[in-house]
């Protein structure tokens, strides 16, 4: 993995370099409308597009986005099906854009399980990006905090030594700047085995919003209240 960057010359929109959002609540906003969860889910991936681009557009080094727990293997085949045909429509579509404007895109989690198509598609936009040096995109794919945690302790102990900055090289968010801020959309409260580690010192900020609502203006006052709070890292 490449070293993480020093930065990349973005603006830090009110100090925040790296934001990462669980994307929670398109099941409800499409029951809302008596329609399938599957309606919601395609929503959510227009949502992505757009936040993406707000994030490209005010500057932000990393964006870290939770498409798809280690956990949701347990919904039923046809919405897994649903989710995963989205995943491939967005990387052949959305890739030229990603290449144009100078997006990185980056996965974390354990992707290599997933569909052989759907990898060869992973890794050929990651090739293709890997050289851009604006925004990094990252997408959390078959991602699981503990299990990604317990992956680099294992990496770290096969190279002699288990200390937190060992375990910290070896996370898969390793080549990203440290977590500022994390956001989680329509009202639940906890974090699902998402970034367990990197959130130790994070901002948090919830909102009832439900990720197809979810608009740059909702990124933007997140942004404002963090950059109006006060981080103590344990000092005084
Ligand atoms: C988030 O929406 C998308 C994924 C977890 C893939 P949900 O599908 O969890 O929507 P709700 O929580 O049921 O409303
Ligand atoms: C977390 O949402 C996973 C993603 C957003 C991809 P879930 O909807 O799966 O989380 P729980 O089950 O409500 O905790
Ligand atoms: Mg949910």
């Amino acid at each position: 993995m490449t070293a993480v960057p020093a930065s990349t010359g973005g603006a830090a929109p009110y100090g925040a370099r790296h934001v990462a959002i669980i994307m929670d609540g398109n099941g409800r906003w499409a029951k809302k409308r008596f329609m399938p969860r599957a309606f919601g889910h395609k929503r959510g991936v227009d949502t992505v597009r757009d936040i993406a681009r707000a994030a490209r557009d005010m500057g932000l080094e990393a964006l870290t986005l939770y498409a798809f727990s280690s956990e949701n293997w347990k919904r039923p085949a046809d919405e897994i099906a649903d989710l995963m045909g989205l995943l491939r429509a967005f990387i052949r579509n959305d890739l030229a854009e990603l290449v144009s404007n100078n997006t990185r895109l980056k996965i974390i989690g354990d992707y290599q399980v997933l569909a052989p198509d759907i990898v060869d598609l992973i890794e050929d936009a990651m090739a293709r990006t890997a050289g851009n040096t604006g925004t990094t995109l990252a997408i959390a794919l078959n991602y699981g905090s503990q299990q990604e945690i317990a992956r680099a302790a294992a990496k770290a102990a096969a190279k002699g030594e288990i200390t937190p900055e060992a375990i910290e090289a070896e996370l898969d968010t390793a080549c990203l700047p440290p977590l500022d801020l994390l956001i989680r959309t329509s009202g639940e409260i906890r974090l699902s085995n998402f970034l367990l580690w990197q959130a130790a010192y994070a901002e948090m900020w919830f909102t009832e919003v439900l990720w197809p609502d979810f608009t740059a203006a909702h990124l933007r006052e997140a942004l404002e209240q963090f950059g109006a709070r006060e981080r103590r890292f344990g000092g005084r």
